[in-house]
């Protein structure tokens, strides 16, 4: 499973990047709003830390828009992937950027007709927000379950990437159904790695070596 990092905050991508957990960023809207910054330079500074997908989304939502946009925005780097919403203009960007030879990334996916469609138009990723969708009372990663069979069923080579995730519990039940990447908060990204008995456990482990007087090397 790949993971991508969910934000604009270059310092936080910098410090995932070396430690050798990122395979790619998802920026939006809001993430940029966060950041502070103006889109075009924060993304350049995100594409030239991180060598994978580095997903900018368009703000337009009709199609000569979208293109406008997605064409600006491949601009920055190489690793630019162009985030498009699913409507019927999305998806008919998604198509023509895919045909410039650029990657396209449909997000605010919430059902699987949906996400069959993003596939039928080429994706190169389709984003379901998890997270919200359990915010509405319904089951994210059921969703994530269903568009993997789909995708299966068909073999569409569009990567199913979990987003709006919230838990860790949310990476884990992605990547056992499957999943291609999951993309997590810096905090959320962090927080895989720890357990309570790891803490423990290399406490007395330390407690033992220091009682031992040894030293290595
Ligand atoms: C990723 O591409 C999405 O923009 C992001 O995961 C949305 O997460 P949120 O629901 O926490 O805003």
């Amino acid at each position: 499973m790949k993971f991508f990092v969910d934000t604009a905050d270059v310092a936080e991508i910098r410090e995932l990047n070396e430690l050798g957990l990122l395979d790619g960023v998802t920026t939006n809207p809001s993430l940029i709003l966060k950041s502070g910054r103006r889109i075009a330079e924060v993304t350049r500074e995100i594409c030239d830390i991180v060598a994978g997908p580095v997903s900018a989304e368009v703000a337009a939502t009709d199609y000569s828009g979208m293109m406008k946009e997605a064409r600006t925005l491949a601009m920055i780097a190489d690793n630019i992937c162009i985030k498009v919403p699913l409507t019927l203009d999305g998806l008919k960007a998604c198509r023509a950027i895919r045909a410039e030879g650029r990657m396209v990334n449909v997000t605010l996916c919430f059902s699987a007709n949906q996400a069959l469609l993003a596939a039928k138009a080429g994706a190169s990723f389709i984003s379901p927000f998890i997270g919200r969708i359990d915010d509405a009372g319904s089951d994210g990663i059921e969703l994530i379950s269903e568009i993997r069979t789909i995708y299966d069923n068909y073999d569409f080579k569009t990567e199913i990437l979990a987003a709006s995730i919230r838990t860790v519990n949310h990476v884990k039940q992605a990547a056992l159904i499957g999943a291609d990447v999951a993309t997590v908060p810096p905090a959320t990204l962090k927080a895989l790695v720890r357990h309570p008995l790891t803490d423990k456990g290399l406490e007395q482990f330390l407690a033992d070596w220091a009682k031992s007087g040894q030293t290595i090397g």
